[in-house]
């Protein structure tokens, strides 16, 4: 049976980290090739050679800041030149802090802004655009539960990162009109990994109907089922994964 991802080529900013990398397997599960981004050189070549080893499809692995905003395009030339055209990009790359409002630098507010917002907006333009030139394209944005209700438990510019980065798919989506291409936002909940260690196993019904944390591979469903074809027709939606997080 052909697979949903045959022929494509996947694009993932923070690649090596704990999400992603599950990201990078469930799409290479359905034949794509996969090109890791991540300023880790260490765990980046980890994660290439993990996914490189279990399934039989390219992966290429680039060390690369994504605050170097001035090099994006030329990047984004190099990739396509050694790798041919990227049809999926999955902006995953992104930092947490706790400072409290009250407590909050600017240095603090710059560090969190440029990694989590200004960095996708600027990363995104040079692949964007040949993705509507070429009609062929699906961009995942990484939102957060924080990004749609605001958080306590995270700093408060954490959650007007995620927030800025909800609507930025939404911006894209009209932007890239009749072409095909489709922007949307995956934004997970309390997912069981070291970003959310801190909050111990526990969860509150009262605040998560399904009663427990999500797991990194039920984020990576919501990814696949976006950039396949079973999503051709839904573009800048926010899909939450988060056991009812955010019902209204
Ligand atoms: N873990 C959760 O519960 C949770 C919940 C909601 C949203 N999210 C979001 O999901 C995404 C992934 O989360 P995770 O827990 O897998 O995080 P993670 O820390 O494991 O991965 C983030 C990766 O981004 C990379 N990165 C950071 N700054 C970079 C830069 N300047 N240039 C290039 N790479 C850079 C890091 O090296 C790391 O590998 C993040 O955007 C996060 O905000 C996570």
């Amino acid at each position: 049976m052909e697979k949903l991802l045959s022929g494509k080529t996947a694009l993932i900013t923070g690649g090596a980290g704990e999400m992603a990398t599950v990201v990078a397997k469930t799409l290479a599960a359905e034949g794509s090739g996969i090109i890791l981004v991540d300023i880790d050189a260490a765990k980046l070549e980890t994660a290439a050679q993990d996914i490189r080893s279990s399934y039989g499809v390219t992966v290429a692995a680039y060390t690369y800041n994504l605050c170097d905003f001035s090099a994006h395009d030329a990047f984004i030339d190099r990739l396509e030149k050694e790798n041919g055209p990227i049809s999926i990009l999955v902006n995953i790359a992104g930092i947490t802090n706790t400072v409290t409002y009250r407590d909050i630098t600017e240095a603090d507010w710059d560090k969190m802004m440029n990694i989590n917002l200004k960095a996708p907006f600027f990363f995104t333009r040079e692949l964007f655009f040949r993705m509507v030139e070429r009609k062929d394209g699906r961009i995942i944005n990484f939102g957060s539960i924080s990004g749609e209700r605001g958080a306590k438990y995270a700093g408060p510019h954490y959650s007007l990162s995620k927030a800025g980065l909800i609507c930025f798919s939404k911006v894209l989506a009209k932007l890239a009109g009749e072409s095909g291409v489709t922007v949307n936002t995956v934004s997970p909940g309390i997912i069981a990994s070291r970003m959310t260690d801190s909050l111990g196993s526990q969860v509150f019904d009262y605040d998560v109907p399904m009663n427990r944390m999500g797991t990194p591979q039920e984020v990576a469903n919501a990814v696949l089922y976006l950039v396949s074809p079973l999503a051709d027709y839904v573009t800048g939606q926010n899909l939450s994964v988060n056991g009812g997080q955010s019902m209204r």
